[in-house]
Order: C-alpha cells, then structure tokens, then sequence
C-alpha cells in the first residue's frame, strides 16, 4: 500500500491521527504497519465507534487487557487524545518467558505468540515515542482484573484482547463488566475464534450494541 492509498480514504483529522501512529510503530518496530489496527479501514472504524463512548467524568478511562507489542493500544489511546477525551491508560498483559501456545482457528495449527519481556519492553518503548502514559499490570487478567476491582477502578472503556481460548475470555468478560462505569463500553477482540463466539453472542443479546467489524464488537452497558 502506497502512502497516498494508506490515507487516501480518511479525513484530516483521521489521517493525522494515523500517521502519527505510523510513525510511532516505525520508529520502534521499523514497520508502520503492525496488525489489522493500523491499517486505515479498522482505524476508522474504531475512530467513529471511540467517538461515541459516553464519559460522564470528562475523559475515557480505558482499560485494554492484552496489549502485545502496544499496537492496539496506541490507536485507542491516540484516537482518545486527539478528541481530547483520553483519561488514564490501564494495560493487562503477563508477558511470558517464552511467549504462549494458542491455535487460531484459520491456522489450524498450534504456534507460539512471542508475548516475552523482550515484547513488553519495545511496547513500552512504543507508548513513550507516541507520548502516551500507561499503568501495566504484567500478570494474567483474572488476577490483575480482580486487584482492580477490588482497588474500587472503573473504565469507560475496556478491550478484551487476551487468551482467546478455553474459559479465558469468559472470565475476562465477566470481570470487565464489573470494570465498567454504568453506560460504559466493552470491546471484544476476535469474535470468531471459537472460545469468543458464544460469548459475543451473549453480549449481543443482553447489551446495547454499538457495532462490529475487523473481528470486533463493541456492546454498551446500560446507563
Ligand atoms: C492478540 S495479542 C494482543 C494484541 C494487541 N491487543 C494488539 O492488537 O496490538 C494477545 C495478548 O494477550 C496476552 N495474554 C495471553 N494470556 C493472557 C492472560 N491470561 N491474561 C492477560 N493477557 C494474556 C498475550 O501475552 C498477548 O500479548
């Protein structure tokens, strides 16, 4: 994708946001193009849905359980900022010692996600080019959800982005529910992996839903 292409598509502010982004992630990762998040047609769709999250404190405190090398949290932190809505940044994430094992359903295969500390420390790096302040948790959700539940924290915003497999992101659900300030929303991350399906399901059925695409879906709780 040429320059022109990558922008072509968005508006000013958008395209501002993103090369911003871009240049971030090549910056630390010598690539401008890290997942599905940085490409321009997901950008916008997270920048009309990040555009309609109630805050009644201002500013979107937002919660991102599994942020990897960072990328889909500097997008949603950015986009945040450049509507002057950015509260406080909380990311989740154990980083492992040799990353973990996951099966995603269009590989067929089991492959091993290199989530080490090698990974936290350049996802760091990559908050710090991009201007951003974030609290990380470096422990698995169920534990570090429970600590912020019970340090009484609450999120205008939380993205389920962690272990996709088994009961984790029915756990990770349930606790960012209890995260979220009344109207608040919740974002799911891949809801066509197996584990995550029925969960988005029930979500659809029960929350408000705000809209989907690139593998996601976002539900608002009740006011
Ligand atoms: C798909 S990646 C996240 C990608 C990132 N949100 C992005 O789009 O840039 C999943 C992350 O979840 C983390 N993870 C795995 N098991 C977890 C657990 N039990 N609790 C929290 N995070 C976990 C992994 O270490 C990995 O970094």
């Amino acid at each position: 994708m040429s320059e022109v292409e990558t922008y072509a598509d968005l508006t000013e502010a958008e395209s501002s946001v993103l090369r911003s982004v871009h240049d971030a992630c090549a910056a630390v990762y010598r690539t401008r193009q890290m997942n599905e998040t940085t490409r321009p047609d997901c950008f916008r769709f997270l920048y009309s849905v990040l555009g309609k999250v109630p805050a009644p404190n201002g500013k979107v405190d937002y919660l991102e359980v599994g942020s990897f090398k960072g990328a889909s949290l500097v997008v949603i932190a950015s986009i945040l900022r450049s509507f002057g809505r950015l509260g406080e940044i909380v990311s989740i994430d154990p980083y492992f010692a040799e990353g973990y094992e996951e099966t995603p359903p269009f590989m067929g295969k089991t492959i091993v996600k290199p989530s080490t500390e090698g990974t936290m420390r350049s996802a760091f790096r990559l908050y710090e080019t991009a201007g951003l302040t974030v609290t990380h948790a470096r422990d698995i959700s169920s534990k570090a959800m429970i600590d912020l539940i019970r340090a009484d924290r609450r999120f205008d915003l939380v993205y389920i982005d962690g272990n996709h497999e088994k009961l984790n992101p029915m756990v990770d659900t349930a606790l960012g529910l209890q995260l979220l300030r009344p109207g608040a929303f919740l974002m799911l991350d891949d809801i066509n992996w197996p584990d995550v399906k029925p969960i988005a399901r029930l979500c659809r059925e029960h929350l408000r839903f705000v809209g989907n695409g690139f593998g996601k879906a976002c539900f608002q709780l009740e006011a």
